[in-house]
């Protein structure tokens, strides 16, 4: 219908061409000359308006006639707005304050307004934007830039700009609208906090949910102890933490001054958004239980299974000296962050570090304590009342209410599940809907790509499809749902940075288009189905996001195979390619493919930076299972033996990490050819438990080994040369090279062979 339309109109314009020309003067040979017959250029087709607004607003009317933005316009703002019309000009060159107001912006407060709320009013009295407060303005500046041509998103778009008449009234649902970013596994430098302060800015998300520290690191300076961040902020190469995550040599890692976190939390500011800094405790806090071991518990760990490095991660909950380095961290923070709440964790706490305390246990039996999740609450009760001192107040995982001594002053983050959810808000909490089965970003969005675990995928249609009555929430607990947040956690960030594409290619792809259907729960009463959202990415929210050059995640193209072909499609207008796993070469795919290639092909798309994951036909994920027994230099768990692996069932797991010299082999019943082998250490999707700085031996007579691969993080692809294609395989091992990272055991993955 689009091209439909553009052919039109190059009709149209060629009409006008034809009947409009007029006589001017023109040089012929040196000469003058008669005049000739010219045509005046056309005029270039109206541009297209826009009238869709990311989160749904509750009320929109387009009216008849367009708006101009010109050189003469103004940017005219009530005192207090001065920040909002300086945010307003980083994407409009509107540099006046005065002018004709029909021809200019306004930013004006109107105390009639709510929190947050807005109108918006384009038409011939100017564009008119009123706010109950400074974020009601924000959040019409937001919408006003999505009715902009989409070039306002490259920041160098120029004036004139047209925009239709419209009237849009608008206030969220939630006053909570978070966003969770896990800067403790992979660190990220503030200049992407702030992409991501704009990314949720653009979804009009107000909570920045600054995931700081964690078992991987710590990532705030605290003047009083340096060591926290300059120690706990790095690891690998000469840093005294052990790498994880695929990085041995070089030393990885970060953290945030103060004048850093200050700096973020007024740009958040500037953007509608208060960032709610955490410092997870008492559990995963295995990074500053290193820099900092007077943390942890009273008694000396088993480290056998560790290569002798102490993991333990909860801090003692009997010691006072640990309210005390509490009350020392909080006072620092409370000096960073305004926010009226700050988490202080509470999730996955190991209890067992506690059981082994004598310290601990004698305090249990002194206060009563029946047993870990109420020492847990007592250890969370008193960080509360540090809070409570410096006029904050506490948010903490769900786990924390399970013992029930938490006050209801509290706020929790649910995130197990929405059971834990409609738990909390019945107990009265006010309560962050985050269950991880929709709000967990990091997931991945459909069982073949990269990302965190996830059976089905995490897709943007599970999110469109939330509600909270079909969740089971009754009307009562409705009312302690603060708000709802999106995460994205770091544990496989830094293995999916590639240079290809720029640092926040990942980030940016597990985000978009899924914060968007995030946004609109947070927001609203009204909410685009899955269809209507597609239709809205697809006619303009697609275009936005180029012009930001984010490089979002696009549908995987359809694949059918049928008499004797592939067929592959996609219904958006995006270029197929296909890429053969046998010698990694990618292509256009123009026609169908024989489908004698199943077993080696797959299929991706691309549009603008938008570009989809690489699928095949089922059978491509098929892989053959030759007889093979496997053994190895380290004991394997009998929850999870060596033969779950070997008859292709699971993954086995061995009871300790590995040294150096360490070796997993398999070896086939019948020496195999083949065209394509995976051999994989660590979970399927995340490199944790792995034989990191490892090689692959073959041998092709049973007996001897030849290395013919080393590899950083755990995973070998072989594919076989002219000289080896002919070659059958015997055996074939994974030998460490040193010393693996300190968990407590080795993850062995089925082949995959083909
Ligand atoms: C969490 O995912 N452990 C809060
Ligand atoms: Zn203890």
């Amino acid at each position: 219908m689009r091209y439909l339309l553009l052919v039109l109109a190059i009709l149209v314009s060629q009409s006008i061409y034809a009947s409009d020309s007029v006589k001017v003067k023109k040089l012929k040979r040196g000469k003058d000359v008669d005049t000739v017959k010219v045509a005046t250029p056309p005029p270039p087709p109206p541009a297209p308006l826009f009238t869709d607004i990311i989160p749904q607003p509750l009320s929109l009317v387009k009216g008849e006639g367009r708006f101009t933005l010109d050189d003469s316009s103004a940017i005219i703002c009530e005192k207090g707005f001065e920040k909002a019309a300086n945010y307003l000009r980083l994407y409009l060159p509107i540099e006046r304050t005065k002018g004709k107001k029909s021809n200019s912006i306004q930013l004006q407060l109107d105390k009639k307004l709510g929190k947050e709320e807005y109108s918006l009013s384009v038409g011939e009295k100017g564009i008119i934007i009123r706010g109950g407060d400074y974020g009601g303005v924000f959040n019409a500046i937001q919408s006003l830039l999505q009715l902009l041509p989409h070039a306002i998103y490259s920041k160098s778009a120029t004036l004139p700009m047209e925009l239709s008449y419209i009237e849009v009234k608008d206030a969220p649902q939630y006053h909570y609208r978070g966003f969770l970013l896990d800067v403790a596994r992979t660190f990220q430098p503030v200049h992407e906090v702030k992409l991501v302060l704009d990314y949720m800015a653009f979804c009009k998300l107000n909570k920045l949910h600054f995931h700081l520290v964690d078992n991987p690191a710590w990532r705030i300076e605290i003047k009083k102890y340096p060591h926290f961040a300059e120690q706990g902020g790095f690891r690998g190469g000469d840093a005294k933490l052990h790498p994880i995550y695929d990085r041995f040599r070089q030393k990885y890692g970060g953290y945030y001054t103060q004048e850093e976190l200050r700096d973020i939390v007024a740009y958040a500011a500037e953007r509608n958004i208060e960032v709610i800094p955490e410092i997870d405790m008492p559990g995963h806090s295995k990074a500053l239980g290193a820099v900092h071991p007077e943390i942890l518990c009273n008694y000396k760990p088993d480290l056998s299974a560790y290569n002798g490095i102490d993991i333990r991660n909860v801090w003692c909950a009997a010691k006072e000296s640990n309210y005390a380095l509490v009350e020392d961290i909080v006072k620092e923070l409370v000096d960073i962050f305004p926010s009226e709440y700050l988490h202080i964790g509470g999730d996955e706490v190991s209890f067992k570090q506690w059981m082994l305390c004598p310290d601990c246990q004698r305090l249990m039996k002194e206060k009563g304590l029946k047993d870990g999740h109420q020492l847990e609450q007592h250890f969370l009760n008193r960080v509360s009342d540090i809070l409570a001192k410096y006029n904050r107040k506490a948010v903490v995982w769900d786990e924390a209410v399970d013992g029930g001594l938490l006050p209801t002053t509290t706020m929790v983050t649910g995130w197990r599940g929405v059971k834990q959810c409609l738990n909390s808000t019945a107990k009265g909490y006010p309560t962050i809907i985050m269950p991880s089965s929709v709000f967990y970003l990091d997931k991945r969005q459909s069982p073949h790509e990269r990302g965190h675990r996830s059976t089905r995928g995490l897709s943007l249609k599970t999110i469109c499809d939330f509600s909270f009555e079909n969740a089971g929430f009754t009307a009562e607990q409705r009312k302690n749902i603060a708000g709802i947040e999106g995460a994205f956690w770091g544990e496989i960030y830094l293995e999916n940075i590639t240079s290809k594409r720029h640092f926040s290619d990942y980030l940016e792809y597990m985000l978009f288009p899924r914060l968007f259907a995030v946004s609109e729960i947070a927001w609203g009463q009204k909410r685009r189905s899955f269809d209507e959202m597609n239709a809205v990415l697809r006619s303009s929210f697609y275009h936005k996001l180029h012009r930001m050059s984010a490089t979002f995640r696009l549908e995987s193209p359809t694949i059918k195979v049928e008499k004797g072909k592939i067929y592959a499609s996609v219904d958006d207008g995006s270029k197929i390619f296909f890429t053969d796993i046998r010698n990694n070469r990618t292509l256009e795919y123009k026609s169908p493919l024989s489908a004698h290639s199943v077993p080696f092909v797959t299929f991706h798309s691309e549009l603008m930076t938008g570009y989809s994951n690489s699928v095949g036909a089922p059978d491509f994920y098929k892989s053959r299972t030759p007889k093979v027994s496997i053994t190895s230099s380290m004991p394997f768990s009998k929850r999870r033996p060596a033969e779950l692996c070997a008859t292709y069932q699971k993954a086995a797991y061995t009871t300790r990490c590995a040294k150096k010299g360490d070796w997993i082999e398999f070896r086939f019943a019948e020496p195999q050819k083949f065209s394509y082998l995976k051999v994989r250490s660590g979970y399927e999707h995340l490199h944790r438990c792995v034989m990191y700085d490892s090689s692959l031996e073959v041998s092709y007579d049973g007996v001897s080994f030849t290395r013919i691969a080393t590899t950083r993080n755990g995973e070998f692809v072989v594919r076989p040369n002219n000289k080896t294609k002919n070659k059958a395989i015997h055996a074939l091992r994974i030998v460490a090279n040193r010393i693996s990272d300190a968990e407590d055991k080795v993850i062995i993955q089925p082949l995959v062979i083909k």
